[in-house]
């Protein structure tokens, strides 16, 4: 029997067995290479199918159009923070930002080292318990971008409504809740993923830019920052994170053979409600952190109702094999990271857990 635990981990997070397992069959001699594809040329026809397909399978999952390029990058999530504002905020114009986080704040600040900054929408004076509603997003006419976080993996909230922005492209930092749920990827201009949560392991940031967008960046950047350049070379400029994007690859085999997003949204759909259900059961023991309209079907934050109880509940998790379950050290309390590698029967024993636990003290 393999030890494994119940993985709660807000990322990098649990995969699935079986994507390892058949990592593992596969480690030492890819498809009859006689090497790993940690050893094989990333200009390589095996290498080059991988990339090929994990950009195939990524446009068919999301049902994006042929107008998008799919990059496989390093540098995470945080990388782009910098290049968002370096490719597609000139000097002397203006982008907008939604402030719903830790992630927007650092996207934000990052941005303000290259240029101009409007704050179309912040929670922070609300502690972030909330994300706005697309009637309270100020949005100035002659913003280059908008750029938002869908789903916020410290304080628990996720967009359920995303704003009409007509002609002003909208970029999303999708890195907690890339392919969890059905949403018309198409309105997004560009939108960036740190695996580590939802497709992969960490050290390959996927990067989907529309044609439109890519044909305004600038010109006049380091080679390696420009996103021309990776487009241009379809992710090959340099040496991409070859074994993360191997991964990503099998990851997205097993959401096509699932049945694509429909049938993952309907089991996300469930683990969301089975974990909430125990905190609206329970107000008076486990206390949701935000708003119930913003609520995230990735992380749910509450608070117990003292640190010791906490910690104690953490201490018995761990015990009973539930892992990962602290809070993010910024905000304390605990957190429920549920990303597509978690299942619904994980998310039934835990909230059985938690039922057992309030009753217990
Ligand atoms: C929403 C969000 N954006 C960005 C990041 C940073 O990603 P990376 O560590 O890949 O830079 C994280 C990491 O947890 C995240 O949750």
């Amino acid at each position: 029997m393999i030890h494994r635990v119940y993985n709660f981990n807000p990322g990098p997070a649990t995969l699935p067995l079986e994507i390892l397992q058949q990592a593992q069959r596969e480690l030492l001699d890819y498809r009859g290479t006689g090497m790993s594809v940690m050893e094989i040329s990333h200009r390589s026809p095996e290498y080059e199918e991988i990339n090929n397909s994990a950009v195939a399978l990524m446009r068919e999952i999301l049902g994006l159009g042929n107008n998008y390029k799919v990059l496989f990058l390093g540098g995470g999530a945080s990388s782009q923070f910098a290049l968002i504002p370096m490719n597609f905020l000139p000097a002397g114009k203006t982008s907008a930002y939604i402030d719903t986080g830790a992630w927007s704040d650092k996207a934000i600040k990052e941005a303000q080292k290259i240029g101009k900054v409007h704050i179309s929408f912040s929670s922070k004076d609300q502690n972030y318990t909330r994300v706005p509603k697309p009637s309270e997003i100020d949005l100035p006419s002659d913003a280059v971008y908008i750029h938002l976080t869908s789903n916020n993996t410290i304080f628990g909230t996720q967009l359920h409504e995303f704003p009409d922005t007509g002609n002003i492209p909208l970029i999303a930092d999708m890195s907690s809740d890339i392919a969890s749920r059905r949403l018309d990827f198409n309105r997004f201009s560009l939108i960036y993923v740190g695996v580590q949560k939802n497709l992969g392991p960490a050290g390959v940031t996927i990067v989907i830019i529309r044609d439109d967008l890519l044909a305004i960046a600038a010109d006049d950047l380091p080679t390696m920052f420009s996103y021309k350049t990776h487009a241009a070379k379809s992710s090959l400029f340099n040496t991409p994170p070859v074994f993360a994007v191997y991964i990503v690859k099998l990851v997205l085999e097993r959401i096509k053979k699932q049945g694509g997003l429909e049938a993952v949204e309907k089991v996300n759909f469930a683990k969301k409600e089975r974990i909430y259900q125990v905190i609206d059961n329970n107000t008076d023991f486990f206390r949701g952190t935000v708003e119930p309209d913003s609520r995230s079907w990735m992380n749910a934050t509450m608070r117990l109702p003292s640190e010791e109880l906490e910690k104690k509940f953490v201490t018995e998790a761990k015990a009973a094999g539930f892992v990962g379950l602290k809070g993010h050290r910024s905000v304390g309390g605990i957190r429920v990271s549920m990303y597509n590698g978690v299942s619904l029967e994980d998310v039934e024993k835990l909230a059985g857990f938690m039922e057992r636990f309030k009753k217990a003290n």
